[in-house]
């Protein structure tokens, strides 16, 4: 099953073969200013770039800049610019949490959608540079919001609809947001999701937000607050259908996205104008080889990063046809995606091996019922696929027939970076393989000692790349103490990584305090700040676990206040706790009561310890002569949840 699955032939009309792709690469670190020069071609300017490339990773004069004399538009780039040749082509086919709820906007509707929804966010007294944070489900007004902020140069922040309203109003206060768009209610799974009554409660914390702007997407209930809501159908009346661009500079922010590191608050992770989209639209027509005319699929929310460069972004620039699905792949039943990639004729699919190992558990019954049949090429992004996963997504899913590009990226990416080109790259299942043009991985050791050949080590990136994140938003130094103190000079993953002798890449997962839960990043810091918030909580300690389904599980180990009994309620009690501080992404799937914590005599917790603990690996626990007391050991490991 680890073979090597060769290409598909070379020579596919238009595709990037072997030759091309490592003309390409060698070009791109050759001459980089003349390759990026070339490949920014494929967006439009405004007003066209001198300058191409103006980076530096050194503390002395860091700095991180593409393009930086040019200007453009984004909703431009992913809208107007189509409309003379396939003004009449679907952009958007909306696919709601009931199957056959289906909503096709074509290029012309969505420019219109755009210019009248950025024409209602002006007169809210929306203007450049300001801070807007959408808390949305995934319908097609979501997408015509963000390229609503892009025309009049507003910078968008997603927050992901399962987010609690503490997370929302914290990631409003970061950014200082005075506009806050959501809708009434979301649907997922048969579920109705309290969207508008969430931002209720969070911006009771945010004085700063003037206006909400609701969608009406279910019709229920909600309450609203006079002066400061407004339904969007109400303020699209007489509205005009025309919104001139803002010229933007390729560095003017475009959005923050919030992502969680290895501190209690998570990051805002600032991606600017130009860069960014021609990050997206190549890698885009690359790694998908897309042909005009295709149905593209991505699962993702756009509350994560892969759903702002591959469900919105890139598509869009490249005038594809991009479905954004409402529901999740286990509703009504098992069968989901591949009814609807039948029914919608979908081509490309996009999605993350957790959802893939959660249907292979079904059996492959429910996908060989239907044909699939318009499927060509399959994607995965957000975690390591295992070989098993893989086969069975190529196998069964793809009837042997589609190649499988599995992607590695990161929010702070912009986009992909280590991804095979399908006719390009012979495939290995469980290896993202090889660097798109322009991205220069390096392994290295803990002290920063590039290692050469098959080998494995820490990730880096040597050099810049145009989609990378610019800053921290209000916090240029955590940005580079993050990033590039590490391992001076370079840019620094916190992925593990192996290289074979082939010079495959095998991402082997985080090495920081950060868990991989259903491909949704987790600061195991945040979940500890939640559960010492709680009134009964000592100390806490937060790992990963290995899950058959989410690739990782949240493990917690927690110490109680004195006089405080551990029992099953309060086991209940502070996962809901969790639940309800971050959002359900984060609740504990495994709850230790501990009546202490292995720390250090300096009293640093050892999570090495704790880690092997909740892998079950509890044979050889390596050295513990250290701990201040490692009679603690003794008792977590007795009774440790299996
Ligand atoms: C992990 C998601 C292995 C990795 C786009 C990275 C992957 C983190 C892959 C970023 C992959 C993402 N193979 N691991 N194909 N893709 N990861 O910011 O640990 O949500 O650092 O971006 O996900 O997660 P993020």
């Amino acid at each position: 099953m680890t073979e090597t699955i060769h290409a598909a032939p070379t020579g596919v009309e238009g595709s990037i073969d072997r030759a091309d792709y490592e003309r390409q690469y060698r070009a791109s670190v050759e001459d980089s200013d003349a390759y990026w020069r070339d490949q920014a071609q494929a967006i439009d300017w405004i007003t066209p770039f001198r300058q191409v490339q103006d980076t530096s990773f050194n503390e002395a004069d860091f700095r991180i800049r593409w393009f930086a004399d040019g200007e453009l538009n984004v909703s431009v780039n992913c809208v107007d610019r189509h409309l003379a040749t396939r003004g009449d082509q679907v952009a958007i086919v909306w696919e709601g949490d009931e199957p056959g709820e289906t909503r096709s906007i074509t290029y012309r509707e969505l420019h219109r959608d755009v210019c009248r929804f950025a024409n209602v966010l002006k007169d809210l007294g929306a203007k450049k540079g300001d801070r807007i944070t959408l808390y949305l489900p995934m319908i097609a007004e979501a997408a015509a919001a963000m390229l609503a902020c892009t025309r009049i140069g507003a910078i968008h922040s997603i927050v992901f609809g399962g987010f609690s309203p503490d997370s929302l109003a914290n990631r409003i206060q970061d950014c200082d947001s005075r506009i806050v768009i959501t809708a009434d209610e979301g649907c997922r799974g048969g579920k109705r999701i309290p969207l508008k009554a969430n931002v209720d409660k969070a911006l009771a914390q945010c004085p700063s937000v003037e206006h909400v702007l609701v969608i009406r997407r279910t019709g229920g209930d909600v309450a609203f607050t006079e002066g400061r809501d407004i339904w969007l159908h109400d303020a699209l009346q007489g509205v005009s259908d025309d919104c001139a661009p803002e010229p933007m500079n390729a560095e003017d922010p475009l959005f923050i996205l919030y992502t969680s590191g290895s501190t209690g608050k998570p990051k805002g992770v600032l991606h600017t104008t130009g860069g960014y989209l021609v990050w997206v639209t190549k890698t885009f027509r690359d790694v998908f080889d897309y042909r005009d005319g295709e149905v593209y699929w991505c699962t993702a929310d756009i509350g994560w990063v892969t759903g702002h460069s591959y469900v919105v972004y890139g598509p869009l620039a490249n005038g594809a046809t991009t479905v954004m699905f409402d529901g999740v792949p286990n509703y009504p039943d098992h069968a989901r995606l591949w009814e609807t990639i039948d029914r919608l004729g979908v081509n490309i699919l996009y999605t993350a091996p957790t959802a893939i190992r959660a249907l292979m558990r079904e059996g492959k019954d429910w996908v060989t019922k239907y044909s699939r049949r318009s499927l060509r090429l399959l994607g995965t992004v957000g975690e390591p696929i295992n070989p098993e996963a893989w086969d069975w997504y190529h196998r069964v899913v793809g009837d042997g027939r589609c190649p499988v590009v599995d992607t590695w990226w990161q929010t702070e990416t912009g986009g992909m970076l280590i991804a095979p080109l399908p006719y390009a790259t012979d495939l290995k299942p469980g290896s993202a393989t090889k660097p798109l043009p322009g991205v220069q991985p390096q392994l290295v050791d803990t002290e920063g000692k590039v290692l050469e050949g098959a080998t494995e080590g820490n990730l880096v990136i040597a050099d810049s790349w145009p989609g990378q994140m610019r800053t921290v938003w209000g916090d240029h130094d955590r940005f580079f103490q993050t990033y590039f103190s590490t391992y001076p000079g370079k840019y620094f993953t916190g992925d593990g990584c192996r290289r074979d002798a082939d010079g495959y890449y095998w991402i082997t997962g985080r090495v920081d305090d950060v868990i991989n839960v259903s491909g949704h990043r987790m600061g195991t810091a945040e979940v500890e700040s939640a559960l010492v918030a709680h009134a009964k909580v000592a100390e806490a300690a937060v790992v990963g676990m290995p899950h058959e389904v989410k690739g990782q599980g949240i493990y917690a180990y927690v110490t109680l206040n004195a006089g405080e009994e551990p029992s099953e309620e309060l086991r209940t009690e502070l996962r809901q706790w969790v639940r309800q501080e971050i959002g359900p992404i984060a609740s504990p799937d495994a709850l230790q009561f501990a009546p202490g914590l292995p720390k250090t005599r300096s009293g640093k917790i050892m999570r090495r310890i704790l880690r092997k603990i909740a892998e079950n690996d509890v044979g050889n626990l390596g050295d513990t002569s250290t701990l201040a007391d490692p009679a603690v050991v003794n008792t977590l490991v007795a009774e440790r949840v299996r």
